[in-house]
């Protein structure tokens, strides 16, 4: 067991993203409809803002993470089946076009290979499914932009590989995904991590 992997992480995913990020948690997960595939699910704070009728795959590869998720999944204020795997969001084993619906939370900023990660939610994603997700990205205040470019490469080796600086809606416009349902949003976090974007990507035909 890690200290700082299986005992610290979860804990600080908790406190950092816990109670204040609720109604984000709910418009996101919330709208999730059908076959759903949740992204990077940590401990598993979606959980119980899916509604019934979907029915959930959550892959988390962190065994601290995973463990708690598998917990929460059982917990009764849980209404949605919810089933916690351990896989890679860069290589997704599942077929293509088998989701109606992707959620992610707080994820995109750590997945080693942004451009990867939604390519393979778009593979698995079938045409005219939804990338439902809330994620903090790069500022679009210039000043801030240059605050979080010095501050990256002491808090991606603090915390876990997170990058302050990811333009994400750049990513779902690349891979191909219809981004007019994605909005910014400010986020109840750090001013360094504060700007983000929420919504629905729709996977194009
Ligand atoms: C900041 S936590 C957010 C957890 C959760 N989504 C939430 O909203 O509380 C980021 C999560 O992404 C997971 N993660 C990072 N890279 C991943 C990958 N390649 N595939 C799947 N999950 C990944 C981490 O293990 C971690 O649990």
């Amino acid at each position: 067991m890690h200290l700082l992997d299986d005992i610290l992480f979860p804990r600080i995913n908790d406190f950092a993203l816990g109670e204040a990020t609720t109604p984000l948690r709910a418009e996101v997960a919330g709208g999730a409809r059908g076959k759903t595939l949740e992204i990077g699910a940590g401990t598993g704070l979606n959980f119980r803002h899916y509604a019934e009728g979907a029915e959930v795959i959550a892959i988390e590869p962190a065994p601290g993470m995973h463990e708690r998720a598998a917990r929460r999944a059982r917990s009764p204020e849980v209404r949605a089946p919810v089933e916690v795997r351990d896989a890679n969001a860069l290589r997704l084993p599942f077929a293509d076009a088998h989701f109606d619906t992707v959620v992610a939370s707080f994820v995109l900023c750590s997945v080693k290979d942004l451009d990867l990660a939604v390519a393979e939610v778009r593979r698995v994603l079938r045409p005219g499914g939804a990338f439902r997700l809330v994620e903090h990205v790069a500022s679009p205040d210039p000043s801030m932009r240059t605050w979080q470019r010095r501050i990256r490469p002491v808090w991606t080796r603090l915390l876990g590989g997170c990058d302050p600086v990811r333009d994400v809606r750049a990513a779902l416009g690349r891979a191909g995904f219809s981004i007019e349902g994605i909005r910014n949003v400010e986020l109840p976090l750090p001013g360094i991590v504060r700007a983000g974007i929420i919504g629905e990507a729709v996977r194009g035909g």
